[in-house]
């Protein structure tokens, strides 16, 4: 790699990730020779908007990601599968979203502000962790450094946009359909989402759905507690952007909340709203757009020992994603200067 601005490529520019990731490297003023944007035959003739220019969406293949110095990947394990090593092989640096490689021993999972240094393993390609098991990261890293985690349980909230662009337009109609008076129609997702709550909607393992078991293993992996106890429901509900999830921890040594709050507000990433006697906690809807990772309703649980509870959102575009691949991209770049 040289220690000029990097030529990078986006792979998925235009799906709800990936468009994500155009948005936050504007944001963050990411150093850039060239910005090669790229997605699946569908998408040719049509453009992304980038730094108020209209680019090109261009077909991926080899010969578009050869000499680039970063990818990112948004576009799904088979593409990425297909690519990454590619790009690893040309020596460029693979920034993968999706789950393929994210429990290779030989690719670093990475979250900056819990386990960054790890970057400096890779070897051509890094996993981005999944949107659930990022904000969780985030949160339950400060609280294991200081009391130690023993169990953790888990019921997720999350949004349409976490299965991509398709069931965000989906909602969108549904929604229409609800207040025309009309009944609502579902093709991408296996239940009607609008005035809806559901609990699945992702390939099952088991008894388990998919998204289950990637955030147990991810979480694991991220904390390096490998025999971590974990209980995990996840559900989809209608909210367009923001991932929430109701947390329990078993704590090895006693927190009291006004501690564990001092100490997540002084952690990286994170931005404390608790305050509910004036309603004061994190929404998604309040969420969406940021980049941190929002915790409330720090509290004790009484029913375990060492128990605390707690409630954590954050988008899952931004550092559920795009965020957080772009930070571990500036951390590649920190490390070639
Ligand atoms: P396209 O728009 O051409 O279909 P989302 O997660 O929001 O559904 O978006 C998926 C992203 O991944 C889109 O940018 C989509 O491009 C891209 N994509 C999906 N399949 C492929 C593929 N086989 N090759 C390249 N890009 C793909």
């Amino acid at each position: 790699m040289t220690s000029s601005a990097p030529t990078v490529a986006l792979v998925g520019a235009t799906g709800a990730a990936g468009s994500t990731v155009l948005r936050v490297l504007e944001d963050r003023r990411f150093p850039l020779r060239e910005l090669r944007t790229l997605a699946s035959p569908r998408s040719v003739g049509s453009t992304v908007t980038f730094r108020g220019e209209e680019l090109p969406v261009a077909v991926v293949e080899a010969s578009r990601l050869h000499g680039c110095d970063i990818v990112f990947f948004a576009a799904g394990s088979a593409t990425s599968k297909e690519y990454a090593p590619l790009v690893a092989a040309g020596g460029g640096v693979a920034v993968d979203k999706s789950s393929y490689f994210r429990m290779d021993p030989a690719v670093p999972l990475v979250v900056p502000e819990v386990n960054g240094e790890r970057v400096r393993e890779h070897r051509g390609i890094i996993a981005n962790p999944n949107c659930v098991a990022i904000p969780l990261a985030v949160a339950l890293a400060p609280l294991h450094r200081a009391f130690g985690l023993r169990h953790l349980t888990v019921a997720t909230y999350q949004a349409a946009s976490g299965a991509g662009r398709n069931l965000v337009a989906e909602l969108a109609v549904q929604e229409q359909d609800d207040a025309a008076g009309r009944v609502p129609s579902n093709d991408f997702y296996p239940h009607v989402l609008h005035r809806n709550v559901i609990p699945g909607g992702w390939r099952m393992y088991g008894d388990d759905t998919e998204e289950e078991v990637k955030v147990t293993q991810e979480v694991r992996r991220l904390l390096e507690l490998p025999e971590l106890g974990v209980g995990i429901t996840t559900v989809r509900v209608p909210v367009a952007v923001a991932h929430a999830a109701a947390v329990w921890v078993e704590l090895e040594t006693d927190a009291d909340p006004a501690t564990a709050r001092r100490i997540l507000e002084s952690a990286p990433g994170v931005r404390v709203l608790d305050d509910p006697a004036t309603q004061a906690y994190p929404t998604p809807r309040e969420v969406a757009g940021s980049d941190e990772v929002h915790i409330g309703r720090i509290r004790r649980d009484p029913s375990r020992e060492h128990g605390l509870a707690l409630f954590v959102v954050a988008d899952n575009l931004r550092k559920g994603a795009a965020t957080n691949a772009v930070q571990v991209a500036e951390l590649v770049l920190e490390g070639r200067r």
